[in-house]
């Protein structure tokens, strides 16, 4: 039946790779307390796909109970995407996402032993290479000291699974170093859900255009960049949730045992004021913003090498920095259609 686990399915990159799970003709078994999502999304994923989920409801962490409650699926892979991933309040309460993003990534390990489930897909992060030294990134990019807790949850959970790995040559295993993902599905009907106050841009934005906040800041014109703004590689969430559904079908038709690191980007680099440019462009929107101080701890620019993922998981992006922007306003309009809590 090809089922696959996906912790925090219900999440934003897990709702998407629901979808395209799905698409591909995959069962996903969705695993999420909704720490950090909303229940719906698994009525919305049903609405684009026709397709329900199968959901777990509960904390991927709790072992006993995750072993228990799939022991009926014979589960061909884990997409493991649950943790918590806001970077400042990491710094707060560091134990949190120790707790959570390590444990959760322990018990899964000790899930794949005990279910005999061979194939994990790991959400790592662009932020394991701090400020590169070189540009475009390449998997060979040393990493550099995490800036925060949960860069350092990612790169401990890098470290624990190629461990693991070499303790336990059955596994196969992919970490895929996501950059910055943004926009939503072209339906608006699954998309990010910012808790609070966005600390990312393209949710700063689009909350700014639907006058949720009253204006955007730019965090520092004086970088050695063309306009003096931050560059980053700004990738769609479907993009990369397609990437997710090549690597679990790589490691399905994998034969030998491997574990591997793999940056999931465009391969270009844009500046906040070129995503405010394109953004106002395709949307005909006008945005509100200001330029302010540099924000402490950013990087200045940052964007991948993506030819090792186009040529071992044949995958490239498909869509453009337009596109995402564009569905990235839907969404936002749909919230605000539907008066969601923001
Ligand atoms: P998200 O918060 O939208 O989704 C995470 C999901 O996991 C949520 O549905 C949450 O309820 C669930 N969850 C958290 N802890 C859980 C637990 N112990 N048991 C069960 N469910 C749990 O986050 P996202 O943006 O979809 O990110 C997914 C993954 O990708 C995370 O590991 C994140 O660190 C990583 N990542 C995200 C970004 C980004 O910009 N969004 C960038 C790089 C890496
Ligand atoms: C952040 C996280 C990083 C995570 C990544 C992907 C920090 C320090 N880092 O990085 O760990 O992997 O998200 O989700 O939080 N910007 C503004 N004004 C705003 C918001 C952002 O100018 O209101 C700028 C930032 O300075 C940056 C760019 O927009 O140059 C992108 O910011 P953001 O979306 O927060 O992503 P990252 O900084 O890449």
């Amino acid at each position: 039946m090809n089922y696959i686990l996906v912790t925090g399915g219900a999440g934003y990159i897990g709702s998407h790779t629901c979808v395209e799970l799905i698409e591909a003709g995959f069962n996903p078994i969705i695993v999420d307390n909704f720490s950090n999502s909303e229940k719906f999304v698994i009525d919305r994923i049903e609405e684009i796909t026709g397709k329900k989920p199968i959901l777990l409801e509960g904390d991927c962490g709790n072992n006993p109970w995750l072993t228990d409650a799939t022991k009926k699926y014979k589960i061909d892979g884990c997409i493991h995407f649950a943790a918590f991933k806001a970077v400042g309040e990491s710094t707060k309460e560091p134990l949190k996402y120790f707790e959570n993003n390590i444990g959760s990534t322990l018990s899964i390990l000790k899930w794949m032993k005990t279910s005999g489930c061979k194939n994990l897909v790991f959400s790592s992060s662009c932020t394991v290479y701090g400020q590169p030294d070189i540009l475009p990134v390449t998997e060979q990019s040393p990493k550099k000291p995490a800036e925060s807790p949960y860069g350092r949850t990612k790169q401990m959970c890098e470290d624990i699974i190629e461990d693991y790995y070499k303790s336990d040559k059955n596994i196969k295993a992919l970490a895929l170093r996501y950059f910055n993902p943004i926009g939503a599905h072209p339906s608006a009907l699954i998309g990010e859900l910012p808790l609070g106050v966005p600390n990312n841009l393209v949710p700063f934005i689009t909350q700014t255009a639907a006058g949720i906040r009253e204006k955007l800041t730019v965090f520092g014109n004086d970088y050695d960049t063309p306009d003096g703004t931050c560059i980053r590689d700004y990738i769609h969430v479907v993009d990369l949730a397609l990437a997710h559904v090549s690597a679990i079908q790589f490691l399905i038709n994998k034969d030998e045992s491997l574990v591997d690191f793999i940056n999931v980007g465009t391969g270009v680099g844009n500046s906040v004021l070129e995503v405010i440019n394109t953004f106002e462009q395709v949307n005909g929107v006008q945005l509100n913003y200001e330029i302010g101080e540099r924000r402490s701890g950013d990087i200045e620019k940052v964007y991948a090498d993506a030819s090792y993922i186009n040529k071992i998981l044949c995958w490239a992006t498909r869509k453009s920095l337009e596109q995402a922007l564009e569905d990235a306003w839907r969404w936002q309009k749909a919230i605000n259609k539907r008066a969601y809590k923001i």
